[in-house]
């Protein structure tokens, strides 16, 4: 398994990034982590303005180059366009004012972060909310694919319902669907979409995000599978999980301010689960770990849950 995929572009996303909404992390942490990152061999950092946090890894990217660590083109680096900017007149300031926060020149890859659209500079609470027009917007991302500030144009959130309405309307088709993936939401149904119009899907939360509300303590890495899988192989639940992810063509983008689990993280290369072990992973329930009940209101554009990811949850 090579440590990239290719994108539909011509262009190499490296199979494993660095996640780095890492909520409630003290002014610091996220920096030091990309730092540790990338000089432990990380070579894709997963960003965007939501996270509120892009300044603070624009500074720690200018130090990696400063310090000689990494060249600009060493790096795979992703960002997205928040609700706010969904208008086409908007879009160039999303990524201009991403591209000023980060530092560079270019992103690798620029993605529609979610198919909401909200009032420009509103919370994006349901109140806010307004009807989404992707075609408007991905005509604006279409124009800065072909003004190189995008190297490449991508979704993320994106029900299969949605990726057939933007593949049937897109000039430049996606690159990339980023989704919530990993062996407790494995997108059977997006993936073979996605794999059949030559869209990679990146993996967001590809351990399920052990110890949040959602995911029930450590969530799929203490299914009884997954562990015994782990031991067989002498690796990490953690490390069953991404190397699944990558088996079945997904980069993976874990979150970690921890050196040791970063680390643990990238040592998914130079082994690999046998086709026997992988197919007991269809024996794992599924469960939906973002499920996202906070654009949800009973007046809003989304009633329900399932309204938000046309019924695929
Ligand atoms: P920490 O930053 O302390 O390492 P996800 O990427 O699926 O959303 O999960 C992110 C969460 O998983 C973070 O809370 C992170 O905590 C934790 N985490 C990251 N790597 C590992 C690992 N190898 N084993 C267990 N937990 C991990």
């Amino acid at each position: 398994m090579a440590e990239y995929f290719v994108l539909n572009t011509g262009a190499r996303i490296p199979s494993v990034g660095l996640g780095t909404a890492t909520g409630k992390a003290e002014p610091g942490v996220v920096g030091a982590a990309v730092y540790a990152a990338v000089k432990a061999g990380y070579r894709h950092i997963d960003c965007a303005p939501q996270y509120r946090n892009e300044k603070e890894i624009g500074l720690t990217l200018k130090k990696l180059f400063e310090d000689g660590v990494v060249k600009r083109e060493d790096l795979f680096i992703t960002s997205k366009l928040w609700s706010g900017n969904h208008a086409p007149e908007d879009v160039p300031e999303g990524i201009d004012t991403t591209l000023e926060d980060l530092q560079l020149e270019y992103l690798d890859l620029f993605l529609i972060h979610t198919p909401i659209r909200s009032k420009k500079g509103a919370i994006p609470t349901p109140e806010n909310f307004l009807p989404v027009d992707i075609p408007a917007t991905w005509g604006a991302m279409e124009k800065l694919y072909h003004s190189g500030k995008a190297r490449a144009i991508g979704v993320s959130n994106f029900s299969c319902k949605r990726m057939e309405d933007l593949l049937a309307i897109a000039s430049v088709p996606p690159a990339v669907n980023q989704v919530e993936s990993h062996p407790g939401w494995q997108q059977m149904k997006l993936r073979e979409l996605c794999k059949s119009n030559g869209v990679h899907i990146s993996a967001y939360s590809p351990l399920g995000k052990p110890g949040s509300p959602g995911s029930m303590g450590k969530g799929f890495l203490s299914n009884p599978i997954v562990v015994s899988v782990a031991e067989k192989l002498q690796k990490t639940p953690a490390q069953v999980a991404l190397r699944w992810g990558l088996q079945m063509g997904h980069s993976v983008l874990p979150k970690s301010v921890n050196e040791t689990r970063m680390k643990e993280n990238l040592s998914v290369f130079g082994w690999s689960i046998p086709e026997d072990l992988m197919a007991k992973f269809s024996e794992i329930p599924q469960v939906k770990t973002l499920r996202a009940e906070f654009v949800v209101h009973p007046q809003g554009i989304y009633k329900t849950v399932e309204d938000f990811w046309d019924g695929e949850i």
